[in-house]
């Protein structure tokens, strides 16, 4: 394969967590889902590919708020907390929520897990490439199974991120990332 190194490098150091984004201009529905069919490309042991994926827009992104918003007071979480939740979805055009279903054992689940983790970088590294920002969010506390139900997940997925995305306005300050601890092990 005869791909420049150089221009993936730049993308992979050009990604940042950012939610500078322009809020009148959603990114379209096919280029998200583009961006979905790009994650799947990731590793996945026993290829049992577990990724589940869910858009969210307009309106959506208000009923995407309320659902945690309850699912945090329920849950006990702090009040301040519980009332930002209810507007937080609405400051990107777009919300991605991505899912990693359960396996058949608990090291299948992490191994799921692991390989969702890679789907999501693909997705934020192709949006980058596109110009496009993207902001991992935890899902919130006891919210996971509210999350998924809303997202039309089985029951038992769990909720690996909540990404605000929308068209970069701003670029974000790079800070250096420490040097990567290699320990070296030949003969
Ligand atoms: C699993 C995971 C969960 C994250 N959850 C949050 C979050 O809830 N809130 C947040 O501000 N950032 C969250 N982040 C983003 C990190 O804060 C961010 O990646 C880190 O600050 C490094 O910045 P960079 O992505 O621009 O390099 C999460 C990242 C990962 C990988």
């Amino acid at each position: 394969m005869n791909v420049d190194h150089a221009s993936i490098d730049d993308v992979i150091r050009a990604r940042r967590t950012n939610m500078f984004v322009d809020r009148e201009r959603p990114v379209p529905d096919d280029v998200i889902v583009e961006l979905c069919e790009l994650a799947t490309w990731a590793p996945n042991h026993k290829r049992t590919w577990p990724w589940r994926f869910a858009s969210v827009t307009g309106a959506g992104r208000s009923r995407l708020g309320r659902v945690v918003s309850n699912a945090m007071a329920a849950h006990g979480d702090d009040p301040n907390k519980v009332s930002k939740a209810l507007t937080k979805y609405e400051r990107t055009p777009n919300i991605l929520i991505i899912g990693s279903i359960p396996g058949d054992s608990d090291e299948r689940t992490t191994e799921n897990r692991d390989a969702v983790a890679a789907a999501c970088q693909n997705l934020m590294l192709a949006a980058t490439a596109r110009g496009i920002a993207t902001y991992w969010g935890s899902c919130p506390k006891g919210s996971h199974d509210a999350v998924a139900e809303f997202a039309g997940f089985d029951p038992g997925t769990h909720i690996a991120g909540i990404f605000y995305v929308g068209y970069q306005a701003e670029t974000m300050e790079t800070p250096q990332r420490p040097a990567p601890v290699v320990m070296r092990i030949a003969d």
